[in-house]
């Protein structure tokens, strides 16, 4: 499968079975074990990011991009916290969960706004670009070509998640609990953190905070990296 159809693909699962299975994980609703597990280290990921923004005590108007932003799982607590989100997802339906979502928890005046779009056609200058579990999606040039546009759209600091290839065996025996079914159609591909870091580096970017999320079946590797 070439990187455009990757793209398309990603595209399809996450307005169709994707969406469903991963709104479930992305909730509070019952799920199976497998999906409990994920969700908790989701969970974990993005409590880890909001305890290094927080940590900096400077989220208050602070611009940012959650570049693939799901159903909202980063962005609505960060708003809440008085950051100026800009969020954006490939899928409509995700877009329109999180709006709902953030509707809910801030009413209709809050300081997000939401988009549909591919994260490449995303333009404008941001103090902190975020971009969380979705290089999952595609394979390492892609990724270095992503990691590039979002850099271009960071003034100060770019927090990326990726799936480490160390734990490439037992991510591989477990792939067919992340997408079961027909959704086995999505592929998920593995980075290896040297070449990430090479990638974030070679766009002006050194690694400062680090962490690592690992549950029985989600494992991500989490790099905040600021411009050098
Ligand atoms: C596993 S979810 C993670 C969602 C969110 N970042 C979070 O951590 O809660 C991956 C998300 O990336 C989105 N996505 C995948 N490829 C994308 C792309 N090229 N541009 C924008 N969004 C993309 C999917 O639609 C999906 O909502």
């Amino acid at each position: 499968m070439n990187v455009a159809d990757d793209k398309i693909v990603v595209k399809e699962y996450f307005n169709n079975t994707g969406f469903d299975r991963w709104r479930r994980i992305y909730g509070d609703g019952e799920v199976n074990k497998v999906q409990l597990d994920i969700r908790q280290g989701h969970q974990q990921t993005v409590d880890t990011v909001l305890s290094w923004l927080n940590a900096d005590d400077n989220l208050a108007g602070l611009t940012i991009c959650d570049a693939g932003c799901g159903v909202g799982s980063l962005s609505i607590p960060l708003a809440q916290a008085g950051a100026k989100i800009n969020a954006s997802d490939i899928s409509q339906k995700m877009v329109t969960e999180a709006k709902e979502r953030a509707e809910a928890v801030l009413g209709n005046s809050h300081n997000l706004t939401f988009s549909v779009q591919d994260l490449e056609t995303l333009s404008g200058k941001y103090h902190t670009v975020i971009c969380l579990d979705v290089l999952i999606h595609y394979p390492q040039e892609k990724a270095a070509e992503m990691i590039s546009h979002l850099g271009s759209m960071a003034e100060s600091r770019l927090i990326v998640s990726f799936a480490p290839k160390t734990c490439a065996l037992t991510l591989l025996k477990k792939i067919g609990s992340f997408f079961p079914g027909p959704s086995k159609a999505t592929r998920a591909y593995l980075h290896r953190e040297s070449e990430i870091v090479k990638i974030l580096e070679s766009n002006g970017f050194s690694v400062q905070r680090q962490a690592m999320t690992r549950t029985r079946f989600y494992f991500s590797r989490l790099l905040e990296a600021t411009r050098s």
